[in-house]
């Protein structure tokens, strides 16, 4: 009996395998794995940008320099990529973010460009901060426990608890990734540009 459900499992959380032996190998013969830097090997989602769109959505660059970049959507922003594990959880750095962090900017509180999820791609903050961002008119009914006032048109609002009240009308809600080891006082290091996103692609076939 043990193997059969098994099967199931798997058939159920890795529809690119089934989609493979569908299509007899073929998009496999077309883009084989290749060696990425401190990477290692690289394979489907991922893949570099002489190599065909069916090889995958994310565009892997710079194999044979110091650090590798991506893409999230061919040719959109590039992150800076630091490991990409068998799981498809990819570490990356905006550095856009990190610099309006690092210069305390009220720049920092926008929404990060990731791709939109569509029915067949799905992006994941591993680990985020849900933040409101509010007009300073707002008369804010619910006590949060921290705010941010230092910006001249809005203010942030946060909490440790992650369920959290319907924002007013006037504000807007943010997902940011955050440092855990960070305190909640200090939004710009409790903030981090460096974080982990979860990549999730399946095939029409
Ligand atoms: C791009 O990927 C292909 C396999 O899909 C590989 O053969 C080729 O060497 C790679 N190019 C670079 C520059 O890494
Ligand atoms: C952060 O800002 C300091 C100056 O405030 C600068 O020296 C440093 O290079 C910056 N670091 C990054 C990663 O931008
Ligand atoms: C933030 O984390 C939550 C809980 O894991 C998740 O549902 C949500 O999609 C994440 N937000 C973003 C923008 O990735
Ligand atoms: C912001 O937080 C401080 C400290 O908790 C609090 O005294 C203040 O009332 C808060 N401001 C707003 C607008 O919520
Ligand atoms: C502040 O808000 C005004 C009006 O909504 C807008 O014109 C201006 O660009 C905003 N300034 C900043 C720094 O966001
Ligand atoms: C978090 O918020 C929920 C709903 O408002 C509340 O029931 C819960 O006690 C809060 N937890 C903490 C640790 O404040
Ligand atoms: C961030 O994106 C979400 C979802 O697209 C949107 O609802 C929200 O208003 C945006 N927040 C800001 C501050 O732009």
């Amino acid at each position: 009996m043990a193997p059969v459900p098994l099967l199931v499992f798997f058939a159920l959380f890795h529809p690119l395998l089934i989609c493979a032996s569908r299509e007899d190998g073929l998009a496999f013969k077309k883009c084989p794995p290749f060696n990425c830097g401190k990477l290692g090997e690289i394979r489907f989602p991922f893949t570099n940008n002489t190599s065909p769109e069916i090889c995958g959505p994310y565009v892997v660059d710079g194999c044979n320099d110091d650090s590798q970049r991506i893409q999230l959507v061919r040719g959109g922003k590039w992150f800076e990529l630091h490991t990409i594990s068998q799981a498809n959880t990819i570490s990356i750095t905006d550095e856009e973010l990190r610099g309006h962090l690092n210069s305390s900017s009220c720049d920092s509180f926008n929404n990060l460009s990731l791709p939109a999820s569509r029915p067949n791609l799905y992006i994941r903050e591993i680990s985020n901060l849900t933040l409101f961002k509010c007009d300073l008119s707002v008369n804010f009914p619910h006590r949060l426990e921290f705010n941010y006032t230092g910006c001249k048109n809005f203010s942030m609002y946060y909490n440790r608890n992650t369920s959290l009240p319907s924002p007013p009308p006037t504000c807007s809600i943010l997902q940011l990734p955050v440092n855990k080891a960070e305190s909640y006082g200090d939004i710009f290091r409790l903030l981090t540009a460096t974080f982990s996103i979860e990549v999730f692609v399946s095939h029409h076939c």
